[in-house]
């Protein structure tokens, strides 16, 4: 009976002197929990298999002491203070160089733009010509592209059946309406309405039976101008147009008026500028044809019978009134040797005005 106190009590001071030596080592403290409480051979183990060995009536006494051995045991083990976990020691893995490969989204591009479109080449090009003329006091008005006879002839004193009508290749809606073929109707809109002074300009679209080619389509944009007022001579036309000219395709324009003939106007003249794209230098220049000028506009004093037409005083007010194609000013401006790249309709080409 003594034996087995003392067993319980030997085996104490072995523990108490083991766990003195194991502070602070995970190893060692794991190693006398095993030795101990191992289930098949551990020391506290094996005296459990002793006490069954006991007279019965002893039993409970010693079994009380082992018990509280072996709770002292795990306590010990499982609470001791001193036992700090060893400095975990990192180790320098030598990593993998990240490798961009051509799965991996780059978050660090920046994000696709929309294109959210632009004015027409040819829309800010007469925005361009409106601005000119606006600082000069005109205004901006624009009409119909359907016209009757007698605004897109007759008011213009072409008389039925004259031979003139024949140089505007007219496309005819009916009898009496027609698309206009000049901006010219606009004249009259405008006089019918207003009394002078009247200084306007008129940007729209007109429409012509004409053949294809590098500088001429059955549809184009114009621009009329019209001033009315009294004292009103050949040379403020004159002035006027070089004005323009200059400030919009450049001081060094070469520009020369040709004496012309137009029903609505007398005198008369074209307008012809330097060809910009071969510059005079290319016989076979596509816009130009080598002659070195290219006509960009019509222009002349308002006829007095025009004025009578509209109930103006051809006495008392004088005027003069001009058009202007507008792409193939665009195409000096630009030097674009083709007009029909405008309508083609290829973003690559349009976009290239709207990027300032
Ligand atoms: N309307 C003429 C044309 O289309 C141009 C012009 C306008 C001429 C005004 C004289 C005065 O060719």
């Amino acid at each position: 009976m003594k034996k087995f106190e003392a067993k319980i009590e030997k085996l104490k001071e072995k523990f108490d002197d083991a766990l003195e030596k194991a502070r602070g080592q995970k190893k060692s403290l794991q190693d006398l929990r095993h030795e101990f409480l191992s289930r098949k051979r551990g020391h506290i183990t094996r005296l459990f298999e002793e006490l069954k060995e006991l007279p019965v009536e002893e039993r409970p006494a010693f079994g009380k002491l082992l018990n509280e051995f072996k709770n002292y045991v795990l306590e010990k083990l499982s609470k001791d203070v001193s036992v700090k976990p060893a400095p975990i020691q990192y180790e320098a893995v030598p990593r993998e160089p990240t490798v961009i490969t051509a799965e991996r989204e780059d978050l660090t591009l920046p994000g696709r733009s929309l294109y959210w479109g632009a004015p027409h080449p040819v829309m800010l090009f007469a925005q361009e010509i409106e601005d000119i003329f606006l600082a000069m006091g005109f205004s901006v008005a624009e009409g119909p592209e359907i016209e009757t006879d007698y605004y897109n002839f007759e008011a213009l004193n072409f008389p039925p059946h004259h031979p003139a009508r024949d140089d505007w290749d007219t496309l005819y809606i009916s009898e009496d309406l027609l698309l206009r073929t000049h901006t010219s109707p606009m004249q009259i809109r405008v006089m019918e309405k207003n009394k002078p002074p009247i200084r306007i300009i008129i940007p729209g679209r007109v429409f012509r039976r004409e053949a294809i080619d590098p500088t001429h389509l059955p549809m184009f944009y114009q621009v009329e101008g019209l001033l009315v007022d009294e004292s009103v001579t050949f040379a403020h036309l004159k002035g006027t147009l070089e004005h323009f000219l200059r400030a919009l395709l450049g001081e060094k324009i070469a520009i020369r008026f040709r004496p012309s003939f137009f029903p609505f106007t007398e005198p008369s003249a074209e307008v012809d500028i330097g060809c910009t794209v071969c510059r005079g230098q290319d016989p076979g220049c596509s816009v130009c044809g080598g002659t070195g000028w290219k006509e960009l506009l019509g222009a002349g004093m308002v006829d007095p019978q025009v004025l009578k037409n509209v109930n103006i005083d051809p006495e008392k007010y004088s005027g003069w009134a001009f058009g202007l194609g507008i792409e193939r000013a665009a195409m000096f401006s630009h030097r674009i040797s083709d007009m029909r790249t405008f309508y083609e309709n290829d973003l690559r080409f349009i976009r290239q005005f709207s990027l300032k």
